[in-house]
């Protein structure tokens, strides 16, 4: 008889995290969301760390080079798409690489004469943490000094100190080696300014990864090294296969070691366990939890995320007490609410992977269309009709079509940019944080307490037992 797993599936909505102690120094600008993006040995680091732990889908409707150079100008990574001709996929990463920032005029600028308080509360409106000292506290003015999260502890030195006794001044700035022009120099610094997390390789280009498949790796790796590819996703709907651990193993002897290869999906310890030791660099985790996947309807296999991401984050711990390796691990799909996001981290995710939240966006390569008095944007899945993305889905057989449908074309609503929306998620993931009492994601992992949630309790979490007032209303009060 088959075997029934004793434990109910369950989803991120049936979880809620219980607050511990914030201690004083428990406040968002001292939390970091630093993760590892790929495994690494005891008591070593991991060769790339992400600032942020958002990933973008490999996804036609959400990860070309647009999305990518926003994605990791704000300090997470995009995988671009692999359902497109080898040439084309690799044209998308070689222009992330390229891409060059411009001049970005400073919005956080203050005067020689303003206070350590003041510096605090513009990173938190801005969220930029190096900020131009200027003699009349304009982004045109003359540059004093900056101010960076180096140059201060806020519990160390009083609120009321003066910006010119802790800045880094003028003549202490470094403008760039031997042959730099200051203009070049001063772009540099503006720019990294403007994005103080900017996910950045070892010669300051943006980073980028890229979705492979099980069927033409051994073409399409090899050109997308050649176009700068950071590091790989093997993308399929399920990644316990024998296929997965051929396409790790033939790439890491005939490219390198060194190339990355993340791998999945799995939904379980033994699926894990076993891309782990076909030499993984990650391991994705979620069966048909994404908004737009009918996996679950049409083939009955999955798991709810929660669950999931519980049991691998086990094994994933498990591996690395015994074997002293650690394989992070990332939560893909079914995120609905900014708050699912940590849960996920806290549940032991390493980071996540998105596709319904990034297609929202500006930059996403889709459409933006009004329908009604709404704006929105379109969303397809890979196992779409309209992406015909077999590869992904392709166990082979028959091979080459899609022979049926395990996902949908979609709309979601129009958001604006990127850069704007992940600030509000990433404000609220590093509160929530706070009330867990941890600043990093390792102490998330290490010290969360979640609980399940019961139905009416779920209710209760909501407004209720009050009658809203639309904004109208809330406007003339
Ligand atoms: P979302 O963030 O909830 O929209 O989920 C995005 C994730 O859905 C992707 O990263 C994929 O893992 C998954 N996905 C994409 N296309 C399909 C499909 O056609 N069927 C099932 N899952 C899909």
């Amino acid at each position: 008889m088959a075997r029934i797993i004793e434990e109910v599936s369950h989803t991120f909505s049936e979880y809620l995290l219980v607050p511990n102690l914030t201690k004083k120094d428990d406040i968002p600008s001292n939390v970091s969301l630093k993760t590892p993006l790929v495994k690494f040995k005891q008591g070593e680091s991991p060769s790339i760390t992400l600032n942020v732990p958002f990933l973008s889908a490999v996804m036609q409707s959400v990860s070309n080079d647009t999305l990518a150079v926003a994605l990791a100008r704000s300090g997470g990574l995009s995988f671009i798409y692999c359902s497109q001709p080898i040439e084309e996929q690799a044209l998308m990463i070689s222009k992330v690489k390229k891409y060059k920032a411009g001049f970005v005029v400073s919005d956080s600028n203050l005067k020689p004469d303003s206070l350590l308080v003041d510096v605090v509360n513009l990173k938190e409106k801005t969220g930029h943490s190096t900020i131009a000292i200027t003699d009349d506290g304009t982004s045109s003015g003359k540059l004093i000094g900056i101010v960076t999260s180096r140059d201060y502890r806020v519990n160390k030195i009083s609120l009321s100190t003066k910006v010119t006794d802790f800045m880094t001044p003028i003549s202490s700035i470094i403008f760039g080696n031997e042959g730099i022009t200051l203009t070049e120099a001063n772009d540099l610094i503006w720019n990294h300014k403007e994005n103080p997390n900017e996910l950045l390789d070892k010669n300051k280009r943006l980073m980028v990864g890229a979705g492979i498949n099980t069927k033409d790796y051994k073409e399409r790796v090899p050109a997308l090294i050649q176009a700068g590819a950071d590091i790989f996703c093997i993308d399929s709907s399920d990644g316990f296969s024998e296929w997965q651990k051929e396409a790790i193993e033939y790439i890491k002897s005939n490219f390198g070691e060194h190339i990355k290869v993340g791998a999945g999906n799995v939904v379980g310890t033994d699926a894990f366990n076993y891309l782990a030791d076909a030499g993984a660099d990650f391991v994705k985790v979620g069966i048909g939890g994404g908004s737009i996947c009918i996996t679950r309807e049409q083939k009955g296999i999955g798991r709810g995320q929660a669950s999931a991401i519980i049991d691998v984050a086990e094994a994933r711990d498990k591996y690395f007490k015994e074997k002293k390796v650690y394989i992070p691990i990332c939560s893909d799909g079914g995120i609905v609410h900014d708050y699912h996001v940590t849960l996920a981290l806290a549940m032991g995710a390493d980071f996540v992977m998105m596709g319904r939240y990034f297609a929202r966006f500006d930059e996403s390569p889709t459409k933006k269309l009004k329908i009604g008095n709404n704006y929105v944007k379109e969303y397809w899945a890979e196992g779409s009709f309209r992406a015909r993305n077999w590869q992904r889905y392709d166990l082979g057989g028959e091979g080459q079509k899609l022979s049926f449908e395990e996902g949908v074309d979609s709309y979601v609503p129009y958001a604006g940019k990127l850069k704007d929306n992940l600030g509000l998620t990433i404000n609220k993931i590093k509160s929530t944080m706070c009330n867990c009492g941890c600043k990093t994601i390792e102490e998330l992992h290490n010290n969360a307490r979640l609980t399940l949630v019961s139905s009416t309790s779920i209710i209760e979490g909501g407004a209720h037992n009050v009658i809203l007032k639309n904004r109208e209303e809330s406007n003339n009060t």
